[in-house]
């Protein structure tokens, strides 16, 4: 297998697990990240020792410009794309709706939507047959947070994902005739350093007990969910979602 890869905020957390696992696949991979760039080069590095082709590059996925130049340097570098995973998101310190101001909002949206509208309309431009590409997949990660709207956390960060959501199913149907699958995952309580963002690192340990799986979720076990819906064995499935929540 000879496909490209671009995952979204691959320098840790779940992008990184993705970015690794779809080495260990085969995939050529673009490991995008915002500021660490020691930990995307160590990314880069345990890909091509497993034996593929692997390069970093930091791109704000909010950016319009570093998008372009995210999408133009994996051509120029890999040859092309096949697979995009719009992963990079971020959310800010728990509080409620009426704590919340117009700054953090334009953040929130900015990355979390606007950066999965971007990176998908470059995906399309260039996947899509009927631009003379050759079809490829998008999965979009959402989040569990869509779903339960996360009161007194972060409704901003929830209402984001469910724009995400909106795109996964409007997009698919835009570009189901023209070879390309897009589909999400609803990641619930996963331990990443995102939960550190929030103010809370150990958010998941204290959630864990009401998961019905009675534990919380490791990056790999999102991984996986992602590299099968951008695989052959998924060619029926575009529209849909992959609750990776332990059951909650
Ligand atoms: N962890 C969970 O429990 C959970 C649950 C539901 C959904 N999710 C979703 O899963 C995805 C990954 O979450 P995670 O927990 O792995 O996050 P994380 O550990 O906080 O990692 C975020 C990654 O995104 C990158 N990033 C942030 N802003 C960016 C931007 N503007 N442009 C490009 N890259 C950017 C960061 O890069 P730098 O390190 O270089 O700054 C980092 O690689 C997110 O979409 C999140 O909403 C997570």
């Amino acid at each position: 297998m000879n496909r490209v890869i671009i995952v979204t905020g691959a320098s840790r957390g779940i992008g990184a697990a993705t970015a690794r696992l779809a080495g260990s696949k085969g995939y050529s991979v673009c490991v995008n990240y915002l500021h660490n760039e020691a930990a995307a080069r160590e990314i880069v590095r345990e890909i091509e020792k497993a034996g593929s082709s692997a390069i970093q590059v930091s791109a704000d996925v909010s950016s319009e410009p570093d998008v372009k130049r995210l999408f133009h340097t994996t051509r120029e570098r890999l040859g092309g794309v096949d697979a995009l995973v719009n992963n990079a998101a971020i959310l800010e310190h728990q509080t409620r709706l009426e704590d919340l101001d117009a700054s953090r909002l334009s953040r929130v949206f900015a990355t979390n939507v606007f950066g999965s509208f971007l990176c998908s309309r470059e995906a399309v431009r260039r996947m899509s047959t009927k631009h003379g590409g050759q079809g490829g997949a998008i999965v979009n990660v959402s989040s569990g947070a869509a779903r339960s709207g996360s009161p007194d956390e972060y409704i901003d960060y929830a209402a984001s994902k469910g724009a995400v959501d909106t795109l996964t199913v409007g997009l698919a149907r835009e570009v189901a005739r023209e070879g390309i699958r897009v589909n999400a995952v609803r990641p619930g309580f996963i331990y990443t350093d995102m939960h550190a963002s929030g103010g809370e690192p150990d958010r998941v340990d204290r959630i864990a007990p009401s998961i019905p799986l009675g534990r919380g979720g490791q990056s790999i076990e999102v991984a996986r969910a992602i590299l099968w819906l951008l695989s052959d064995e998924a060619s029926y499935t575009t529209g849909s979602f992959i609750d990776v929540s332990g059951g909650r």
